[in-house]
């Protein structure tokens, strides 16, 4: 079965490369890969297989019933859907993602010759973006959910736009300091409460229009590493402002006030 099962997904992989689905899931988090069938089929004629990147088992659907027979990085860790076989859904749900959870699944529905392959992407956190206005803070969040690292062992690296030095987090605190670029002096926070919970995420101050950009955290020697991009805002939107004002004068006119507002 499992070797009939591979020729036809060698035979077929060209095409469905071009179908392929992505999903994004965060470290210690779960993810649904999606896999559907066009075709319905008799509860006990369900075969689906499902397999990683390296062909290892991720979950199997045989005659109907989701078995237990899972290579060991899967192991408990993948489930399928039995309630929704029936409409054809093969989902599978996979707990606990590490960053070795990353790359491609194929869903290989035997009964009715369908193969489908999602591309599961591993980020450490799902927020893209931050925003904040000028004269603020922000949080820049980084964190990691792998716990068993010593804390002494660990160095994360906050770089803007690529290359300049906004924050490090080391052992030698002071040192890494005097490597700050000049912009970022004085206006960095971390807080070491967090670190054992792998939370790296800094605070930075006195926000500037020149603070824009993508931030970088990498954390060494796990070799994680996120993006997050920072937009800075006027104090307060113009919009905001004339909306606001707008309100004010309705509600005026509508309480039957006469007075003169300002916009
Ligand atoms: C998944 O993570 C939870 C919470 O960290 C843990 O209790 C559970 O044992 C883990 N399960 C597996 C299969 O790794
Ligand atoms: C399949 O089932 C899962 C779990 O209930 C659900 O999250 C997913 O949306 C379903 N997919 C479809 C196509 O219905
Ligand atoms: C940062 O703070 C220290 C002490 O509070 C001060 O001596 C230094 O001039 C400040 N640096 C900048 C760039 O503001
Ligand atoms: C990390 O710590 C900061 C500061 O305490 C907090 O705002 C943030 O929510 C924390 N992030 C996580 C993922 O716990
Ligand atoms: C930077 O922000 C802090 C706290 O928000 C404030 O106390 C300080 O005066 C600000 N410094 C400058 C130079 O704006
Ligand atoms: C960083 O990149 C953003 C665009 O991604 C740009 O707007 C900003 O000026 C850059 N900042 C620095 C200091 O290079």
């Amino acid at each position: 079965m499992i070797i009939s099962s591979w020729c036809f997904i060698c035979a077929f992989a060209v095409l469905i490369d071009k179908v392929c689905l992505e999903v994004t899931g965060v470290i210690g988090g779960s993810v649904v890969l999606p896999c559907s069938a066009k075709h319905d089929c008799k509860p006990q004629d369900i075969y689906v297989h499902w397999r990683d990147k390296n062909g290892k088992i991720v979950h199997d659907v045989i005659k109907g019933s989701q078995t237990r027979t899972q290579n060991s990085p899967y192991k408990n860790r993948a489930e399928s859907f039995p309630a929704e076989y029936l409409k054809g859904n093969f989902s599978i749900k996979l707990i606990n993602l590490t960053h070795s959870d990353a790359g491609k699944y194929i869903c290989h529905i035997i009964h009715s010759s369908e193969l489908q392959i999602v591309e599961l992407i591993i980020k450490v956190s799902l927020q893209d973006t931050v925003e904040a206005v000028i004269g603020g803070s922000v949080i820049l969040p980084c964190s990691t959910a792998e716990h068993d690292l010593k804390l002494q062992n660990i160095n994360v690296h906050w770089r803007q736009n690529g290359s300049t030095n906004v924050h490090d987090i080391t052992k030698e605190q002071a040192i890494a300091a005097q490597d700050q670029h000049q912009r970022f002096k004085n206006r960095t926070e971390a807080f070491p409460e967090e670190y054992v919970r792998g939370n790296y995420s800094i605070k930075l101050n006195n926000l500037t229009h020149a603070d824009a950009g993508k931030y970088n955290c990498h954390i060494t020697p796990s070799n994680e590493q996120e993006t997050v991009e920072l937009i800075i805002k006027e104090s307060r939107s113009k919009s905001d402002t004339v909306g606001t004002s707008l309100l004010w004068v309705c509600t005026v006119l509508l309480t039957g006030a006469s007075c003169t507002y300002y916009l």
